[in-house]
């Protein structure tokens, strides 16, 4: 047993977050499809997969270091939206509950004296930083373009073009 008991908790109370984040992206991907926005369907596809493998790296990290990960039980997602600034403000809110979350885990991890997992939290900080700053640039982007139904098909194509490329190629 590697672990310190505290932070086995933490890691599995986190864990409920990354599988709702999972349940999330792919609950707004299809509401997109559904309405007609395949490129924001894409992108939001291409969230659902990563918090797969984030939910993957914590569910794998916990039972690596002695301690016995479960899987969490998960309330139905929210499966209709205005529109896609809706969707970006409300994915927007989920990451900053993460990464609230994540700042937590440090610090429980910091109290236990557990290094291996502080360190193992890293990629995380750096990864909520990302997504944040994401989500709050489309944001902007959208607002300063307008809801109108030219406006959402630029939306649409942008959202398109990070789904197939990173951010930095986009440029957003
Ligand atoms: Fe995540
Ligand atoms: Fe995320």
């Amino acid at each position: 047993m590697l672990i310190p008991k505290k932070v086995e908790t933490a890691l599995n109370n986190h864990l409920t977050l990354e599988m709702a984040a999972i349940y999330h992206y792919l609950s707004v991907a299809s509401w997109c499809d559904a309405n007609g926005f395949e490129g924001s369907s894409a992108f939001y596809h291409k969230q659902s997969s990563e918090e797969q493998t984030h939910f993957m790296k914590f569910f794998n990290y916990i039972n690596q270091v002695g301690g016995h990960a479960l899987v969490p039980e998960l309330k139905k997602p929210q499966t209709t939206f205005k529109s896609i600034l809706e969707t970006c403000q409300k994915s927007l809110e989920s990451e900053h509950k993460v990464t609230q979350s994540i700042y937590k885990l440090i610090e429980t991890a910091r109290k236990e004296n557990d290094h291996a997992t502080e360190a193992f939290l890293k990629f995380f900080v750096d990864e909520q930083l990302e997504e944040e700053m994401q989500f709050n640039r489309l944001i902007d982007r959208i607002k300063l373009i307008g809801g109108g139904p030219q406006s959402m098909y630029y939306v649409d194509k942008e959202l398109e073009k990070l789904a197939t490329t990173n951010n930095a190629e986009a440029g957003v």
